[in-house]
């Protein structure tokens, strides 16, 4: 239904740019930790403050002589922080998680050592992306492309405090998370860390985890809360090759509107320490740029927060990048362009080469007094400098049911039916099952990387306790009912690729379906984590695909579950399946979800956060510029550009159907400064209860420069019952639908929009 609902007004166009001037600080600053931090400041030597802004790695701290068990080496700590007075510590010991007691016990022995050699504690870091993941049996969630599946913030919320609570049962106060990436290019290997494609998305995910991690007082995070740091600031996912750390070409416009927006809302939504992007735009490197670091980030947005780099990132604008011609000027350069913390990782040159800089009035004391006020601010904000270390045992909540419930509910909410033909799911509980793949009988594959290990390659050793989709249906279905056989499997012998498979036993599977009713076939990727998840080619393993077009040959029903970090090709098999399901990464709750969802005992909810491609040369986003989707133009010339897709953005099936109606708006003419208020009514039209994700988007219709086809601007979840109808309403200011010009200015231009929700449409202007 099209419904116009009135003319043209006249729009005043909004002048000069919103986030260039001064705007009231982003954390209220506390005038009692601001006195601390001066006292402080005054009495600490050019060397202390150096040592501030230094993060190492455990490992360079650890007695490596027991490769097996963790233990600190009391030696190399005399030197890190004895001697070089370190004000940070990051990572995982040993590359694996390790036992809250033996987190606990290792903090405080770092910290004792930290107040004793210099009165100010020093503050751990680690990676806990997806919950709890450096700790053995903390409570896991789905990784974020699932978060951003369900649509869902609260559970964000909650799942980003579960996590917090858990790190802090860990002694360990400060967390490299969320991840607030645009995953807009599905070659790149990060892109399941993020909320996906789209900025909005990502902005109000990465709010609702920031303040999950943080509780509501950025200046007092409390007992059960950690400190953010918000990554990668930013444009990590868009690198023009679409692998890992290589160079991005990334527009002012696009950097501006897009990149920067989750950044922009996590920060006033009180996000206290942002870590930078690895790699470098138009041949500028992001730990070397002023313009961003110190000028967006910090002074547009009178932003008092720290800012860390990622790992050995200095150092790579010497050895990688070249822009530096040393590792001295390399340090000279980042730490001018605005960063407070270097991730070293390994060795202290950084705090040798950064005092003859300052000696040589190549840094100013003015700024090294700025990055060490940002790290003691951040510390006391913690309250690091009351109680560096806590007793866990208070901590009885940690991995506990309630906790799972969660995460299991989150699981369900983030696998996405993408096909159903003939109703072919839900499967009656006594359907007799080939289950196939490489991915149906581990937890690797199901967690992904960061996950017990960098590379999550360690999750079948770790994660005995949880179910792989194997066990699950086995639960669900009976034992006598699943007949399990791979066909291929993914290789486990250390050293070997992610992608690596071994020789491929594809007739043992076809023979197994003999038996079977339906054959579900788990496909997709092994674990993989940054540069070695790199990829050459984004179609499916060419033995996966064979193995589902031989049971398909079989001519028994083929259901597809896609368990992997980024959107496959699978253009060639998706017609022969009857069902398919992506289930993405989501965690150690993720095949009991898939159980309960694929038996209808759970509804699915899920929608894709991001564009499922089907060609290697159609890869595109949601909001593409209409002319990458035409259809052919009159003449001797006949272009055409139409994409292809898989699936598009926000797409997904449940058991039940959703109708939509009612989309009305409060001012269908409105001014810049106005307020509209859209309501719009969903029915449940089928016969089971469900869950619907609910997506408002805007068209602007002609602009002065050429306009997105779509955006996001809101979303909610409503739960309804068979017949029942609710009414969602959303808010959305008028620079809402604001743009970025080719001035690099926020513009809102007068004209028309489209509204469009479900299947309903209006204009407003
Ligand atoms: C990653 C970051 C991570 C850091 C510390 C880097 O390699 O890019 O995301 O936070 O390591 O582990």
């Amino acid at each position: 239904m099209n419904k116009k609902i009135s003319t043209l007004m006249a729009c005043t166009l909004i002048a000069g740019t919103v986030y260039a001037q001064k705007v009231a600080p982003a954390i209220p600053s506390d005038p009692t930790i601001e006195k601390k931090i001066e006292k402080l400041i005054k009495k600490m030597t050019l060397e202390e403050k150096i040592g501030q802004m230094c993060e190492i790695t455990i490992d360079s701290v650890t007695d490596m002589s027991s490769p097996g068990d963790f233990k600190l080496c009391p030696a190399k700590l005399d030197n890190v922080i004895g001697n070089y007075k370190v004000g940070s510590l990051l990572n995982v010991p040993l590359s694996l998680a390790q036992t809250k007691e033996k987190w606990a016990e290792a903090i405080k022995i770092i910290q004792d050592k930290s107040m004793e050699s210099m009165g100010i504690p020093c503050i751990y870091g680690v990676d806990q992306i997806h919950g709890t993941t450096y700790t053995r049996g903390g409570t896991m969630f789905p990784q974020g492309i699932n978060m951003a599946a369900t649509f869902n913030r609260e559970l964000v919320r909650y799942a980003a405090e579960i996590c917090a609570y858990e790190t802090k049962a860990c002694c360990i106060p400060w967390n490299y998370a969320p991840v607030v990436d645009l995953g807009r290019d599905p070659r790149w290997a990060r892109m399941w860390e993020g909320y996906g494609e789209d900025c909005y998305v990502n902005s109000e995910m990465g709010k609702a985890a920031v303040l999950g991690f943080q509780g509501n007082d950025p200046n007092n995070i409390g007992e059960y809360h950690v400190a953010v740091s918000m990554k990668h600031y930013m444009g990590y996912g868009v690198t023009i090759s679409g692998k890992d750390r290589t160079p991005s070409s990334i527009s002012d416009i696009d950097m501006r509107e897009k990149h920067f927006a989750p950044f922009l809302e996590t920060v006033r939504a009180g996000a206290l320490s942002v870590m930078v992007n690895s790699g470098l735009n138009n041949g500028v490197p992001f730990h070397a740029n002023k313009e961003l670091l110190t000028g967006w980030l910090k002074e547009d947005l009178n932003w008092d927060g720290m800012i860390v780099t990622d790992w050995a990132d200095i150092n790579n604008l010497h050895v990688r990048d070249r822009v530096a011609e040393s590792k001295k000027e390399a340090i000279k350069m980042a730490i001018n362009a605005g960063i407070d913390m270097s991730m070293v990782p390994y060795e202290l040159s950084f705090c040798d080469y950064l005092k003859e800089l300052v000696n040589e009035g190549e840094v100013s004391m003015e700024r090294i007094n700025d990055a060490v006020s940002r790290v003691l601010r951040l510390k006391f904000r913690l309250g690091l400098f009351d109680k560096p270390y806590w007793d866990i045992t208070k901590y009885d909540r940690f991995a506990s049911p309630e906790f799972a419930a969660v995460a299991l509910q989150a699981a369900e909410e983030s696998e996405v039916l993408l096909k159903n033909n003939d109703n072919i799911l839900p499967l009656a509980k006594n359907t007799k099952i080939l289950l196939t793949g490489p991915n149906a009988d581990n937890m690797r594959c199901l967690n992904g990387g960061w996950s017990y290990s960098w590379q999550g390659h360690k999750a079948d050793e770790c994660a005995q306790d949880y179910n792989t989709i194997r066990e699950a249906f086995e639960n669900k279905f009976g034992k006598e009912n699943i007949i399990y056989s791979a066909g291929v499997n993914y290789k486990t012998e250390a050293g070997s690729s992610y992608w690596a498979e071994y020789t491929p036993k594809i007739e043992d599977a076809v023979k197994a379906a003999a038996k079977a009713d339906v054959i579900v076939a788990c496909i997709g990727e092994n674990s993989y984590c940054e540069t070695p998840g790199n990829l050459t080619d984004l179609n499916l393993s060419a033995n996966q695909k064979e193995l589902v077009k031989a049971l398909a040959a079989t001519g028994k029903p083929v259901v597809i579950i896609l368990n992997q970090g980024r959107p496959r090709l699978i253009g060639d098999i998706e017609p022969l399946a009857k069902a398919v399901i992506n289930i993405s990464l989501p965690s150690n709750y993720g095949a009991d979800a898939l159980a309960n969802l694929i038996t209808g005992d759970a509804n699915f909810s899920g929608k894709l956060p991001f564009t499922y491609p089907s060609l290697i040369n159609s890869l595109t986003t949601y909001d593409y510029k209409p002319c990458e989707n035409i259809g052919q133009m009159d003449g001797n010339y006949n272009y055409d550009s139409v994409l292809d897709l898989q699936w598009p953005f926000g797409y997904g099936l449940s058991y039940t159907t959703y109708k939509y109606s009612n989309l009305k708006v409060d001012k269908p003419v409105f001014a810049p400064a106005d307020e509209l208020t859209f309501t719009v009514d969903i029915t449940n039209a089928g016969k089971v209860k469900g869950k619907e994700s609910v997506l408002l988007y805007s068209s602007d219709l002609y602009a002065s420069i050429s306009p997105d086809n779509i955006r996001l601007r809101n979303f909610d979840k409503v739960e309804l019952n068979p017949g029942e109808t609710k009414t969602v309403t959303f808010k959305l200011k008028a620079s809402d639908l604001a743009f970025v010009g080719a001035d690099n200015k926020w513009r809102l231009e007068k004209g028309d929009f489209r509204i469009t929700c479900g299947t309903e449409k209006l204009i407003v202007n």
